[in-house]
């Protein structure tokens, strides 16, 4: 269907949809760019959060976060299950994520990324409840090869065997934290070798599943929003993504149930966002594998973003340049 202005819902994403939401997210890093390396996360979150609304808010579309900042009552902004767009446009399921690596943007690392994903009304999980996943994300090899349910040893020799190389040269990324340490002994007893990642795990994700990308998979746990958003992302570059879900305790286990999510079971890609009409854009918020950090040069501030179309398998890379004087 093509695109109206008259107030008609149309049902599904088309692609202009994503230069629109491009902006929200070039905004969103833009607005960060002060608070990189200044040790305050929330500022930096804070003023990407706000960023992100009111540019989604100027998007033709009926948007539903799905994955947002929150409940309502703990997020005033962008949380799970508010409207946002004109109105205007296709309804669409939405999941954000402001900044992914909000410590790192404090901080001055590397690989913060802020990030939107969509896809069609209603096909998005709604995994709110539980706030951790156990994920397995490779690129297209892995399909019909991985599963999450075998050990990380026989997935790794697996997925080596698939790419025609060494167990030797695979690198396996895995966020740093202390629950991945028997995972971490295991990966390198295999004689494979970990990319250990401060945080960002959607990057992690998606530089597994890229083609030519130093990294083979990305394993372990970590949160169940940025599992939706890898999964969007994964549609489009035609990778592999498996993950359960990892309540921390018998309550949130609960809680997971009462909302209809399944325990100790396998969520394929389909699942996890059972729409291919996905759209996943991400920028830079600082120099990244994936993409670049925001940049001052001058009078302008240069942005660096790429976006990932599921129906038609397409990686666009934009680059764009922001007259400075108009945003700091
Ligand atoms: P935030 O930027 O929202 O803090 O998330 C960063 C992140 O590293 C995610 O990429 C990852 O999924 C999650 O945190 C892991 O959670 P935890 O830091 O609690 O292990």
């Amino acid at each position: 269907m093509t695109s109206t202005n008259t107030g008609a819902i149309r049902l599904n994403p088309d692609r202009n949809l994503a230069m629109e939401l491009v902006r929200a997210t070039e905004a969103a890093a833009i607005r960060a760019y002060p608070f990189i390396g200044k040790g305050d996360k929330n500022a930096a979150d804070g003023a990407a959060v706000d960023a992100m609304r009111e540019f989604l808010g100027t998007v033709d579309f009926s948007g539903t976060i799905v994955i947002g900042e929150g409940e309502k009552d703990n997020a005033p902004m962008l949380f799970n299950g508010e409207v946002v767009g004109t109105g205007r446009g296709p309804a669409c399921d939405i999941a954000v994520d402001p900044i992914d690596g909000t410590s790192l943007t404090g901080a001055g690392r590397q690989n913060a990324l802020s990030v939107i994903a969509v896809s069609d009304r209603g096909t998005m999980l709604d995994a709110s409840s539980v706030f951790y996943m156990n994920k397995i994300v490779a690129g297209v090899e892995g399909v019909g090869v991985l599963d999450i349910r075998q050990s990380i040893g026989d997935n790794i020799r697996a997925l080596a065997k698939a790419k025609g190389k060494p167990v030797g040269e695979m690198s396996i990324a895995v966020l740093d934290r202390p629950r991945h340490e028997g995972l971490i002994d295991e990966i390198r007893s295999t004689g494979a070798g970990t990319r250990l990642l401060l945080d960002g795990d959607v990057a992690g994700g998606i530089n597994a599943a890229r083609y030519e990308s130093r990294i083979d998979m990305c394993v372990g746990i970590g949160g169940s929003p940025e599992g939706i958003v890898t999964a969007c992302a994964i549609k489009a570059l035609g990778g592999f993504i498996q993950t359960t879900l990892a309540p921390k305790d018998e309550a949130e286990a609960a809680r997971g149930i009462a909302a209809g999510l399944k325990m100790d079971y396998v969520y394929t890609a389909d699942e996890l966002v059972s729409s291919d009409n996905t759209f996943f854009v991400a920028t830079g918020v600082t120099d990244g594998a994936l993409v670049e950090g925001v940049r001052r040069k001058g009078p302008i501030i240069r942005t660096d973003s790429i976006i990932l179309r599921g129906k038609s398998g397409t990686i666009r890379r934009v680059q764009a340049d922001y007259l400075a004087e108009r945003w700091i």
